[in-house]
């Protein structure tokens, strides 16, 4: 594909695009992508002079009314978003930049944007290099009687099949976890009753706070969906840590992912995954179990579902919800999961992600054990469970691919690929749960978040530390390009 250099263009031409970027807190590339989109869709005509074009720009923002105006309607490329309306908020961060391009990303995709911007938000970025990028007018005000492109929150919301907050600042988040309506935004997002995105972004030491904790917790309780914030350099400062705002693209991936609008690359695909511990009874109300939550497991699930899957999921007794668009099994004990998975096959694939209990006891009594005086305590004899993931491994029905988990501390190599012969597995996702990790043993099992390493025949692949559900959509990815290349 052809580029343009900047660098290549006459000074004259360099010096008012230089002015024009800089007016619209744009980057050089990003004005002269705009130009270019504008002239094309005809939206401004052919121009002598370079601030002429200024000129145009400025009408054609203040032109705009609806998405189906003349350049969203016209202009609009097929995409994973087409006939989708996202109505994105933008609040007052430094990376407030970012939302720029998401809206260039969203539009790629065939996406109609319509965006509200607080006022803090427009120390940022400009109203005008909102619009022209969304090609449509910019919501500011709740109360706006001269605005002739006023519909009201309610309309703005009814319009919307999605709400996204990007850069989602604690203010936002904090209005809307305890029911605050006192601008545009605010009242937008009260009033909506369509799904809502938030991509937090804000300074380390407010994410960590425990308010904003608490109003991240309630949120999330309410049904509001979140992307980030990730690890890394801030913008403002030398700073370091959580609360930078996920990418533009990471952002365009968790709305398909709302909107269901991604590819599906796994469509006819049946895959099992396992997840969750096993609870193996010692009598009738005492069991022997692990701290597995069951979160990557079931992130998994949903992930692979989100790429058009066909998913069963055969899960211990978590106290996580069923994952949506996956048919669950629930069982208790490693023999039910074992009799739960076999009677699944044949299959695709199969991720097996539970904590399965290496042993049970040789026989559960029958009544609850009772203290005897003079006797001491039971002895309980234990004998070892089935192995499930070996069990598929070498089964006469084996899916194409088969995925194994394992907690590693130390020669991870050399344990991991033991495990994949033994097992039969093609890949092994290796949680570092080393002390080293940063998360540890502890952390990975019941928390959010997880280090792992993809160890196949080929080799070792490393990845950073993400969250759960990071991990779940990239191995999603991994498997949905390794089936590719397993015809059934
Ligand atoms: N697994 C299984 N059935 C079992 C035990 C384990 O399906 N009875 C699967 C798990 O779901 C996981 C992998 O096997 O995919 C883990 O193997 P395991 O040998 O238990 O490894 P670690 O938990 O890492 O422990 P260790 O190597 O120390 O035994």
């Amino acid at each position: 594909m052809a580029s343009i250099t900047i660098r290549n263009l006459d000074d004259e031409v360099k010096e008012l695009l230089r002015r024009l970027a800089a007016e619209n807190d744009r980057s050089m590339e990003e004005q002269a992508r705009v130009m270019i989109r504008a002239a094309v869709d005809g939206q401004i005509g052919p121009v002598g002079r370079l601030d002429q074009i200024e000129k145009a720009l400025h009408e054609l923002a203040n032109s705009q009314g609806t998405p189906a105006s003349a350049l969203a309607g016209k202009s609009l490329p097929r995409g994973t978003l087409s006939n989708k309306r996202i109505l994105l908020i933008i609040g007052g961060g430094i990376a407030a930049y970012k939302a720029l391009d998401l809206i260039r990303r969203l539009r790629e995709r065939g996406a109609a944007v319509r965006v509200v911007m607080t006022s803090a938000a427009r120390e940022f970025v400009t109203t005008l290099s909102v619009g022209a990028l969304s090609a449509d007018h910019v919501f500011t005000d709740l109360f706006d009687r001269n605005d002739e492109h006023d519909v009201g929150h309610i309309r703005l919301s009814r319009e919307a099949d999605l709400l996204v907050v990007a850069p989602a600042t604690a203010d936002l988040m904090a209005k809307l976890a305890n029911g605050h309506a006192n601008d545009l935004a605010s009242t937008v997002l009260i009033a909506t009753d369509k799904p809502v995105l938030m991509a937090p972004a804000m300074n380390p030491k407010m994410w960590s706070h425990p308010a904003t904790r608490r109003n991240r917790a309630t949120l999330g309780k309410d049904g509001i969906a979140f992307v980030g914030p990730a690890k890394g350099e801030m913008a403002e400062s030398n700073e370091a840590g959580e609360g930078r705002m996920a990418e533009p693209l990471e952002i365009v991936a968790a709305v398909e992912a709302l909107l269901d609008a991604g590819p599906k690359p796994l469509a006819g695909r049946k895959i099992i995954v396992t997840s969750g511990p096993t609870h193996e009874p010692i009598d009738p109300v005492r069991y022997i179990a692990n701290r597995s939550s069951g979160k990557q497991g079931h992130a998994i699930a949903a992930a692979l579902a989100r790429l058009g899957a066909d998913v069963r999921l055969v899960t211990g007794p978590v106290a996580i919800a069923d994952p949506a668009g996956v048919k669950t099994v629930h069982v208790e004990r490693a023999q039910e999961m074992r009799d739960a998975v076999e009677q699944l096959l044949p299959a695709d694939a199969a991720v097996f992600v539970a904590a399965v209990a290496d042993w049970r006891t040789e026989n559960s009594a029958g009544e609850k054990i009772k203290k005897a005086a003079g006797e001491g305590p039971p002895m309980l004899r234990m004998v070892e469970n089935p192995d499930i993931l070996a069990g598929v491994g070498h089964h006469k029905q084996r899916p194409g691919l088969v995925v194994g988990f394992a907690a590693e501390t130390q020669d991870l190599l050399r344990n991991a690929e033991a495990k994949l012969r033994k097992k039969g597995a093609d890949l092994i996702v290796a949680n570092d749960v080393s002390h080293t990790s940063g998360i540890g043993p502890s952390g990975v099992m019941g928390g959010d978040r997880n280090r792992v390493r993809i160890v196949s025949k080929a080799g070792v692949e490393e990845w950073p530390e993400m969250t759960k559900d990071e991990v779940a959509a990239r191995l999603a990815a991994l498997i949905a390009e390794r089936l590719k290349t397993i015809i059934v």
